[in-house]
């Protein structure tokens, strides 16, 4: 069975997408801490959608990637205008979306899912879920050189793999 991602890759082809992912990555160069360019944004994915399986979710592997690469895409202005990255992921998002051929219903839940991905996502079920539980695992906490300065709680950090 093949799952068609021509949209995911027209998110990753896209002019905006490119020029904000680049963008994050020129801020965090001299970052310590986790980074948030495509790598972390692939891990997101395919632990979300391993997850999503696991659940019985049964959510569309193609909206689940696209949540995923565009999550952090806020993290391009954030600091330089003051407001949250999900919030500004959500309008980034949003726009790209609907150049990469989804139709506002998708648009709409993956939306709802990135603004979800750093407040309220642990209490929410289906995509919200995934994205907001897929992002945390996919942090290594247990091999990380900034630990002793990171803000993340104890309790809070993956001292193994899940996924
Ligand atoms: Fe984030
Ligand atoms: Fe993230």
């Amino acid at each position: 069975m093949q799952t068609e991602m021509d949209r995911v890759d027209r998110i990753i082809y896209n002019d905006e997408y490119r020029r904000l992912m680049e963008t994050v990555r020129n801020k965090e160069t001299d970052r310590i801490f986790c980074r948030h360019g495509l790598e972390h944004c692939l891990d997101v994915a395919r632990i979300a959608y391993i997850m999503n399986i696991e659940q019985g979710y049964a959510i569309d592997r193609e909206i689940i990637y696209a949540a995923a690469l565009l999550h952090d895409v806020g993290r391009a202005d954030s600091e330089d205008t003051g407001r949250k990255h999900h919030e500004l992921s959500v309008e980034y998002a949003g726009r790209i979306l609907e150049q990469c051929g989804f139709s506002t219903q998708e648009n709409a839940q993956i939306c709802d899912a990135i603004g979800s991905h750093n407040t309220d996502g642990a209490e929410r079920e289906g995509l919200a879920y995934v994205l907001y539980k897929a992002d945390k695992l996919s942090r290594n906490c247990f091999d990380c050189e900034a630990s002793d300065q990171c803000y993340w709680l104890e309790s809070a950090r993956n001292t193994g793999i899940k996924y």
